[in-house]
């Protein structure tokens, strides 16, 4: 029987965000009020089946002994007006449903926190998403139960 998975046409809800669709590594930076400064490599994965959703995966490593870090997956919901919905499951446990909006036309991913899940001390994280140049950049910032929002990480990846 053929395989209806290979090469599915992309959902038009997806079109839009298609300029993700592939394998991205970088680097990335991380700190925190409360933490010491770290730095990171990292391998995004964004995928699709023909559904209306882009499927995400995320894995990071210490640069210098590869050793595993974070990792998180997730789907990526984009809607026709111009917002969109990712629920994102990590590694630690914590779960977040983001909410927020992307331009086409620009290249921005702008997502805020709804909901953030079975975590111990994280209140709030908002993700932001760019791509300059073929090149993709995004911050993330959080808020604890003793620390405002502020920056968490910051990376850069291109397209392998
Ligand atoms: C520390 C949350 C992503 C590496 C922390 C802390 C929190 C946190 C709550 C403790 C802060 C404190 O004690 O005040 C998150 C959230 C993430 C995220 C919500 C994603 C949205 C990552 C990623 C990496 C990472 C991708 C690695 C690439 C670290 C490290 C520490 C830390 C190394 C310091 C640990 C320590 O010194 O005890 N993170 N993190 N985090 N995070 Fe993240």
């Amino acid at each position: 029987m053929e395989d209806a998975t290979e090469s599915p046409a992309i959902h038009p809800a997806i079109a839009p965000l298609s300029y993700l669709l592939g394998t991205w590594r970088g680097r990335g930076e991380g700190g925190f009020p409360t933490i010491n400064s770290f730095s990171y490599a990292e391998q995004l994965h964004f995928s699709h089946s023909g559904k209306p959703f882009i499927a995400y995966t995320q894995k990071t490593w210490k640069s210098n002994s590869g050793e595993p870090m974070h990792a998180e997956s997730g789907f990526w919901r984009p809607k026709p007006d111009g917002t969109i919905e990712v629920v994102i499951s990590q590694s630690t446990g914590l779960v977040e449903v983001q909410k927020g909006t992307y331009s086409a036309e620009e290249k921005v991913i702008k997502l805020q926190s709804e909901l953030v899940g079975n975590a111990s001390k994280v209140r709030e994280i908002t993700r932001v998403f760019k791509l300059v140049d073929e090149e993709l950049f995004y911050e993330v910032q959080m808020a604890t139960n003793l620390t405002s929002l502020q920056p968490h990480l910051k990376a850069s990846l291109q397209r392998i």
